[in-house]
């Protein structure tokens, strides 16, 4: 369960970027949290797992508070983050070192490693890349190895801050798979995007303007609710579909109101 109680969030005191945020993420959930370019959509993502705190308010992992500097190595083990680009999260040279090296920080027997590595890779279909170069790789291979890395330390959560924006259009299904399958298997989902037929894949969506949660609740009912252009946002193709078809619908409705009104001053004289 992740918790935002009252959080304030600013880089200057008079500039807030994020304003009494107040909600709860149960385990879980797959949440999707969009809004235009720079509403705050990061801040929020590196406020969940203590890249950056709260100046005012509270973030909570379950019993773990961010503020609490004790508990932030246990808060960043259990919640992932994968990053946009997937080249800026590479340090080593090797697929297979790319998923050790977080597990030789928190310090494993070699033999859970091996095991955690085999078992991480496959997770992501990757098993049979441990030794290639992750530079080497495609957008959506590189991000697949991402995952692994992050899922070889066994999280609860995994934040993907516009992981897919990269990627080209088999990479980004892939992914999208991937995280389904993750959350299919009882983890906690939370998918930044600006892709708005990705969103529909969630249970969950958090808009994001002026600081502040505008919408909170199932993907159908923001569509259905909330014109998204108005936040710089596109419809999913199925929803411009349906209002394509409802406005073509209604243009018959009037062309058929012309022609009787027609029919009705013909008939008159
Ligand atoms: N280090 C920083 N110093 C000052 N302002 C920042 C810094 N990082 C981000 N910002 C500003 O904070 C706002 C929110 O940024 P961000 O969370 O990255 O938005 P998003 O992910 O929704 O595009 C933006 O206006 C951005 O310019
Ligand atoms: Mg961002």
């Amino acid at each position: 369960m992740l918790v935002f109680e009252h959080v304030d969030f600013y880089h200057k005191k008079n500039m807030p970027i994020l304003k009494n945020i107040h909600f709860t993420i149960q385990a879980g959930e797959y949440v999707s949290i969009v809004g235009k370019n720079g509403c705050g959509k990061s801040t929020l993502a590196k406020l969940m797992n203590g890249l950056v705190l709260p100046k005012k308010g509270v973030v909570r992992f379950h019993h773990l508070e961010t503020r609490n500097a004790a508990q932030l190595k246990e808060i960043r083990q259990r919640i992932g983050f994968i990053f946009q680009n997937p080249e800026d999260q590479f340090i080593t040279t090797s697929v297979r070192d790319e998923i050790i090296f977080g597990l030789e920080n928190i310090r494993l027997p070699k033999e859970e490693m091996d095991q955690r590595v085999q078992w991480a890779s496959k997770a992501v279909d990757m098993e049979t890349y441990l030794d290639s170069m992750p530079h080497e790789l495609s957008g959506g291979q590189k991000q697949r190895v991402a995952i692994a890395a992050i899922l070889a330390m066994r999280p609860q959560c995994i934040i993907f801050d516009e992981a897919t924006s990269m990627l080209d259009p088999l990479g980004r299904e892939q992914v999208l798979a991937l995280m389904h399958a993750l959350h299919q298997a009882g983890l906690t989902i939370i998918h930044i995007t600006h892709h708005m037929d990705e969103v529909m894949q969630s249970n969950r969506v958090l808009l994001l303007d002026n600081g502040q949660i505008c919408f909170d609740g199932h993907p159908i009912a923001l569509f259905e609710t909330i014109n998204v252009r108005d936040y710089s946002l596109q419809e999913p193709i199925a929803v411009k579909i349906h209002q394509l078809a409802n406005e073509a619908w209604s243009l018959t409705a009037d062309w058929e109101g012309a022609i009787r009104l027609r029919w009705d001053t013909s008939s008159k004289t």
